[in-house]
């Protein structure tokens, strides 16, 4: 199976500074010959639906379970459709954290979203607090975060992303990601990503882990020179 590799913008970058990235991405893939599907979450300004001729598929970060209505500051499936995207991040531990979700409503928008048959990037990943509590600690935390969760939906990736390696430079070991991913593999046998970190110089070896079957990527996606530099790495290790 090729690797799956994606792109979470976050806060970054424009409508018009998404547009030429897909389209230096594009280029740059097609130049690289890259034929596996890439997937990228642009903030939800800079949702469209690109002409492309290699694999981008556009994901939305977040969106709320609801076709439309009275949900200020959100984004339902009717401005999803609109550019034909089927595909949504869920569970990421800055709408966990930052934004307040529990996981009843990460659960709620995951039986949502897959009902209507979307892709699902589901992600889970423990704390440093819980981390630093020992193996059993973070098995239980995320055994928790799989909680009301299909972990048989056949459209689900799941991506263990770990809050202590998320934009802090720090990446998790070969070895704690090896451990970790067949914790996780255990409880559900979806392809899995590994996000925290992830950038040029690291995403040979992250992707070289038995049980790790792409990558998220944050802050080293956001340069698309940075991004098709990994997905040559990519082409290079399949
Ligand atoms: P960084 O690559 O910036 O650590 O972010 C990872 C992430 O949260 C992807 O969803």
């Amino acid at each position: 199976m090729s690797k799956i590799v994606a792109a979470n913008f976050k806060t970054n970058h424009t409508r018009a500074s998404t547009a030429e990235y897909v389209r230096a991405l594009d280029e740059g893939m097609g130049r690289l010959g890259y034929e596996a599907p890439v997937y990228l979450f642009p903030p939800a300004t800079a949702l469209d639906s690109f002409e492309t001729a290699g694999d981008i598929r556009v994901g939305a970060q977040n969106a709320y379970p609801t076709v439309k209505g009275s949900f200020t500051g959100e984004i339902g499936l009717e401005q999803l459709e609109e550019f034909g995207i089927d595909t949504v991040l869920v569970g990421h531990s800055e709408r966990r954290h930052i934004l307040g979700e529990s996981q009843s409503f990460v659960a709620e928008k995951f039986a949502w979203f897959k009902e209507r048959g979307f892709t699902i990037f589901y992600c889970i990943g423990e704390p440093l607090e819980v981390r630093e509590a020992g193996e059993e600690a973070v098995r239980r935390y995320l055994v928790e975060q799989l909680e009301g969760i299909d972990t048989e939906y056949e459209k689900l990736v799941m991506a263990y992303e770990p809050v202590w390696a998320i934009g802090t430079g720090k990446t998790a070991t070969p070895d704690l990601i090896e451990a970790t991913h067949a914790v996780i593999k255990r409880l559900c046998d979806r392809p899995l990503l590994y996000g925290g970190s992830v950038k040029p110089a690291n995403i040979a070896e992250i992707l070289a882990v038995p049980g790790c079957d792409g990558a998220l990527i944050g802050t080293a996606s956001w340069e698309v020179s940075s991004m098709l530099s990994m997905l040559e790495t990519v082409n290079r290790e399949k």
